[in-house]
């Protein structure tokens, strides 16, 4: 698992609801992405789970009582609100979502809430009835009008035999908001991004496609990293096997050209494009109806598809276009002619012959070439902290 939340201090709060039992699980993986977790309990939290359960996965000693005499060697219990970098309540009940609105500080929980100046993020979980009560929409109103954050439960059955909107969201989703709101450089906000990912698929026959080997990890990383910064991320992928990060608009295409018709609804309002799809040159001329059957050798007669970028740089104008490029051979020259001819801002150079770069891994070493000829190596790193340097540029731009 990667480490995102290294060094991120998060203060998890658990009150009373069968939810409780999965907020083990956030902050297992709250602690596997690097955070420090401390946890609070409510009494109520307690009737369905241990705290040695959470003091075993967080390894640090659980707060449950407001009057437990504080241990000096641990965080003081007062200093819980200011030593937290996020506070997630999880799962939050319309209890204690009722008693913060209400400004009631009457336990160890709702005590270090009022006094949080971090951001509070409230993973609601409860029976759907419960959930539509207008006292809990205002109440969640409310908060959210005081800058509190919320995750919606998702629809589904819950443990109180009822179907309906109320069980706790997904975990990617719950640690996808704690990493947002830790990412303190929100750069980009008001800006929009628009990155393509993955590979284009490009129909022979009902069953049959010619496509590449592109994974789509290094777009969805540049996705995720814009988002991070506080972006509106569109997101136009190929299919791939990836989960996109929390809040990001996912337009899912197959071939080149239903990747161009989403990229030009999308392109114009977009600040910045990033385009590290790796898009198929070539399709069928004719999609065949039915499977083709086998008889000696054939050849399959291929057609042009639109270049995408190159569309893009033609109508440039006070965007910042990024392009990728990957080669086998004089990846400089190659990356300097398609810079020129497809009109970027910049493009970013990959050299897929060399261990820990191109498709399928979690790294990449590239070369930044841009326009004014400035070139930039960048040792093998992860293809997230690549899309943040890329991001740099594009805010330095
Ligand atoms: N690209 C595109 N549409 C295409 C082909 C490529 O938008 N039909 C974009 C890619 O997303 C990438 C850049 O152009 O950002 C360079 O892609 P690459 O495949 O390296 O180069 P090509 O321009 O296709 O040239 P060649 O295949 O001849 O190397």
């Amino acid at each position: 698992m990667d480490k995102t939340l290294n060094g991120i201090k998060v203060a998890v709060g658990v009150t009373g609801c069968i939810a409780a039992y999965k907020a083990v699980e956030v902050v297992s993986r709250l602690k596997k992405k690097g955070a420090d977790v401390r946890v609070v309990m409510t009494k109520s939290a307690r009737e369905f789970v241990g705290p040695l359960t959470f003091g075993t996965i967080s390894k640090n000693k659980v707060i449950c009582d407001m009057f437990e005499l504080p241990d000096y060697s641990e965080v003081e219990h007062i200093s819980m609100a200011s030593w937290a970098d996020v506070f997630l309540v999880c799962p939050a009940t319309a209890n204690i979502i009722g008693k913060v609105a209400s400004g009631i500080a009457d336990d160890f929980l709702s005590t270090t809430i009022m006094a949080a100046k971090v951001p509070v993020i409230f993973a609601a979980a409860m029976n759907n009835n419960m959930y539509d009560n207008p006292i809990v929409r205002e109440n969640i109103a409310k908060l959210k009008k005081y800058g509190y954050c919320f995750i919606d439960p998702d629809e589904g059955s819950l443990a109180c035999g009822t179907v309906g909107k109320g069980r706790l969201a997904d975990y990617d989703k719950i640690t996808d908001v704690v990493e947002y709101h830790a990412y303190k450089n929100k750069d980009l906000l008001g800006k929009k991004v628009l990155v393509t990912a993955g590979p284009t698929a490009e129909k022979i026959d009902p069953v049959r496609f010619i496509s590449n080997h592109s994974s789509g990890k290094m777009g969805y990383a540049a996705a995720k990293a814009a988002k991070l910064r506080g972006a509106q991320v569109t997101l136009i992928s190929g299919p791939v096997n990836i989960k996109p990060f929390t809040d990001i608009d996912v337009i899912y295409v197959n071939s080149a050209q239903e990747m161009y018709d989403a990229v030009t609804a999308s392109s114009d309002d977009a600040d910045i494009i990033i385009k590290a799809a790796a898009v198929a040159d070539y399709k069928p001329l004719n999609i065949a109806e039915h499977k083709i059957k086998k008889t000696g050798d054939m050849s399959i007669a291929l057609t042009r598809n639109p270049d995408i970028l190159n569309e893009l740089g033609k109508k440039k104008q006070n965007q910042i276009l990024v392009g990728f490029c990957m080669e086998t051979k004089d990846l400089i020259a190659n990356a300097e002619k398609k810079l020129k001819s497809k009109n970027l801002d910049f493009i970013v150079a990959n050299d897929l012959s060399r261990e820990g770069a191109g498709f399928k891994t979690d790294t990449n070493i590239v070369t930044i070439i841009d326009k004014k000829g400035q070139k930039t190596s960048i040792d093998m790193m992860s293809k997230e902290d690549i899309a943040h340097i890329i991001l740099d540029k594009c805010v330095q731009m």
